[in-house]
């Protein structure tokens, strides 16, 4: 109780600190950079708190794949494990269904899956839908109002549990090879019609949210409940429904499958030459595929059976990838390059209209209040220096400026990428 008043106390501290912080941003017109801090302070807890989750999600399947199964085993048991750990042995005893008598401290895993969405759904808010005209809506792909476009992003989300929830209680869920394919397709559809109507970036980390939402809603629709349902039935001496655990279970597991493909779309908005390819859904289904190959030999490896042709078979599926991606060979770059030779002057202007809003020592942009990554065309040296990424980021992928904020023409574009071809030369 006196704990419960202490943390109530200071929570009143820390509401009172944020709203003086408020206070003092509007009085200085500081709203931008603002949200700059609350994207890295959400961006923080979610990395923090997704790893959380994650660890525990390995660690559980890790255990299931692992246990002793068939030696010495007291009835009640399924299995047991030694490990030893940061200088301490460790043994722990999975039941068949539950024990006994209950013990009277039980630990749950679920506020690390619950934060994650929360806050990674706040962080969709903070950067995608306050900016939608930036980071969401590429007009080069849709059109859209940006409210019509959040309201698009948060539909999906709920669709897809919907979707996936009806598919779990549906006899395709027995037939494992099945479901997964199913998985598949539906999460390729689903990437392929979000790249319709949102920037490359944008759709990707919707695949992300989507995949984040069905698993933190399998914790809290499915496992949680089912985990509820049997320690009630435990305490009371009534029958135990194993098939209650026995999907929870299975449920959990899709978590582990999903895992390495989230955490790709969630790190995927550094490398342009995937979301901002034309074919970047399929890309994106790829990688997917790939890394649901190495999951499945890890899990299997653990449970000591061997696939490792699934590893040089993934490598070659990323290899194919990186091919797939690669810019124009030098062949190509030569004749370009022979092509009449663009001045560095016309290079200066095009950058100085479109992209020294945000790219400055002191950006004019009412968004960023800093030279975004770190990145400046103030002086004709600083454009020179950065020309491989221009031609990266302007010219191939076409992922700057963002949200083609400044509206750079197809022309401009091309003669960047001439310029660059040429040697990038400041006369
Ligand atoms: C509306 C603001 C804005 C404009 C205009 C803009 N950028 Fe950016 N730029 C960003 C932001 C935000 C990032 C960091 C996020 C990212 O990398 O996508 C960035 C990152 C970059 C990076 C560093 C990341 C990397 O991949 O190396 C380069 C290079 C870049 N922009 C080039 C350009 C060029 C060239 C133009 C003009 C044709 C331009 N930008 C116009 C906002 C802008």
């Amino acid at each position: 109780m006196a704990r419960r008043r202490t943390t109530l106390a200071y929570a009143l501290i820390v509401l009172l600190l944020l709203a003086g912080a408020w206070l003092l941003v509007r009085q200085n017109g500081w709203e931008a950079h603002a949200r700059e801090w609350l994207n890295l302070l959400v961006r923080w807890a979610h990395v923090v708190i997704g790893i959380a989750w994650i660890g525990t999600s390995f660690y559980f399947i890790f255990l299931e794949n692992s246990l002793n199964r068939t030696k010495d085993l007291r009835e009640e048991l399924a299995g047991n494990l030694w490990a030893v750990h940061g200088g301490g042995f460790y043994y722990v005893e999975k039941y068949k269904v539950a024990p006994e008598k209950l013990p009277e401290k039980l630990h749950w895993f679920k506020w690390e899956a619950y934060l994650t969405w929360i806050t990674g759904v706040a962080l969709l808010a903070i950067v995608y839908y306050a900016n939608a005209n930036l980071y969401l809506i590429d007009p080069a792909v849709r059109d859209i109002s940006p409210s019509l476009a959040v309201a698009i992003g948060i539909g999906v989300l709920a669709l897809a549990w919907i979707v996936y929830d009806r598919l779990c209680r549906s006899p395709l869920l027995e037939n494992g090879a099945l479901f997964a394919l199913t998985g598949l397709l539906l999460t390729c559809g689903a990437a392929f019609l979000l790249t319709q109507v949102f920037s490359g970036r944008a759709a990707y980390i919707h695949v992300g949210a989507l995949l984040g939402t069905l698993m933190a809603g399998n914790v809290f629709f499915v496992i949680i409940p089912s985990q509820k349902a049997l320690v009630k039935a435990a305490e009371e001496g009534a029958p135990l429904d194993p098939k209650l655990g026995q999907h929870a279970g299975l449920r959990s597991l899709h978590n582990n499958y999903l895992t390495l493909p989230v955490i790709f779309v969630m790190i995927s908005n550094h490398f342009p030459m995937t979301y901002g390819h034309g074919w970047n859904w399929a890309i994106l289904a790829g990688l997917f595929l790939a890394s649901v190959g190495i999951r499945h030999y890890l899990n299997l490896r653990e449970k000591g059976r061997s696939a490792a042709w699934l590893l040089p078979v993934a490598t070659l599926a990323i290899l194919a990838l990186a091919y797939v991606t690669a810019p124009p060979a030098k062949e190509a770059e030569a004749a370009a390059g022979a092509t009449e030779r663009v001045a560095f002057q016309e290079v200066a202007s095009i950058i100085e209209q479109r992209c020294t809003t945000c790219h400055a020592a002191a950006p004019s942009d009412e968004t960023f209040t800093s030279a975004p990554a770190g990145v400046m065309f103030d002086t004709p040296e600083q454009i020179a220096a950065q020309a491989e990424r221009i031609m990266e980021r302007a010219v191939i992928t076409q992922t700057m400026p963002l949200g083609n904020k400044t509206n750079i023409t197809p022309q401009e574009r091309e003669l960047l990428g001439r310029w660059i071809t040429q040697g990038a030369k400041l006369e």
